[in-house]
């Protein structure tokens, strides 16, 4: 990781664009927003570059990662689609939509970056700073979420300097992420789809797409894990978490949706409303932001009101479900 201060440039200004592709390029790591979340840039085919950006994130195993592109052409080059690949990059790229497939082989994305894995996770980011700064430096960046591993995901500049200020080159400040959860993963690679992460692109929208449903990934616990974002604790916060609650306990913070207001609210130390109009998008936006801000306040624990489980509510149940998990030890987690 790198020594000393983390530069904060401007992602409307076009010179701090191209500053950031030229730290790129010189091997450096640079956060950027797509719509999904911040993540934390590296050259694709650069392994030592790689290898710094596993450090500065604290990751202890090295976790295959996402190659984002400029645009689909680029993508397409560096893995083999087949029918169902080529019809969701149709359709959903640029978007919140990763693409496992067969690696086209070459130098396009270091082994490291794949983790020796013989496929390869591709995405065409639609945030038109992701966009400039991808087209500003040419080629395929790695890009995992810019926290520190365990640690949930940002969704403003300001969480990746909370994160990672000192361990990395620069951020490119371009505002609140829209979506704010991760992008949906779709494993391509066998006969039929696999959802392996639920994200930012509802599972409903692909499966209309596809004219048939997704399957679940099964258990790969004997082999090289397909999508390690998959296993319990992950996007954790400090408090304790309660899911589905019907009531709020002495001591807790409220997480709570459309305006619920469970029995014992007038306990609540703090409340939060992810989204007062009851809209799932607006909650996916916001979540990470309330679960940041909620342990900033220094709450112990956290009660939140069950969900509705479709469009974004899948991934949104999908990430408070991890974040209540009992946390591994530091060896155990994935990213
Ligand atoms: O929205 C996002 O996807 C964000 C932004 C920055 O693009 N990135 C992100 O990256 O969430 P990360 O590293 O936090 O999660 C990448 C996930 C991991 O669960 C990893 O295991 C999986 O993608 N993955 C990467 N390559 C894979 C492969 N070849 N096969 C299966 N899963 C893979
Ligand atoms: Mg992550």
């Amino acid at each position: 990781a790198p020594e000393g201060s983390t530069r904060l440039l401007d992602a409307h200004m076009p010179g701090d664009v191209e500053a950031a592709a030229r730290l790129l390029v010189a091997g450096g790591l640079v956060a950027f927003p797509t719509e999904t979340v911040y993540g934390l840039g590296a050259d694709a085919t650069n392994p030592d570059a790689v290898a710094a950006l596993y450090a500065a994130k604290g990751r202890p195993a090295f976790n295959p990662l996402i190659a984002h592109t400029a645009d689909a052409e680029a993508a397409r080059r560096l893995g083999a689609f087949n029918a169902d690949a080529a019809l969701l990059a149709a359709r959903f790229w640029p978007g919140p939509l990763t693409l496992v497939v067969p690696f086209a082989g070459g130098a396009g994305v270091c082994d490291l970056a794949r983790a020796g894995l013989d496929t390869v996770a591709l995405r065409v980011p639609s945030h038109p700073h992701a966009r400039a700064l991808l087209a500003a430096f040419g080629g395929a960046v790695v890009a995992p979420s810019a926290n520190r591993s365990g640690h949930v995901s940002p969704t403003e500049a300001g969480h990746v300097m909370d994160d990672l200020s000192g361990r990395i080159h620069a951020v490119l400040d371009g505002g609140p992420t829209p979506v704010g959860v991760e992008s949906t993963i779709v494993d391509c690679t066998g006969a039929d789809p696999v959802l392996l992460r639920p994200g930012g692109l509802a599972r409903e929208e692909i499966e209309a797409a596809l004219g048939r449903p997704l399957l679940l990934p099964v258990s790969h616990s004997d082999a090289a894990p397909s999508a390690p974002g998959r296993l319990a604790s992950h996007y954790a916060p400090r408090a304790a978490l309660r899911l589905d609650a019907g009531e709020v306990m002495a001591g807790e913070a409220l997480l709570t949706f459309a305006g619920a207001r469970p029995p014992g609210i007038a306990r609540a130390a703090v409340v939060l409303d992810l989204s007062p109009s009851g809209s799932l998008t607006e909650a996916a936006a916001r979540l990470y932001g309330a679960l940041r801000s909620l342990d900033a306040a220094g709450v112990p624990a956290i009660a939140v009101v069950p969900l509705p489980r479709e469009g974004l509510g899948e991934a949104i149940a999908d990430r408070l479900a991890r974040a209540a998990a009992p946390r591994p030890s530091q060896s155990e987690l994935p990213q």
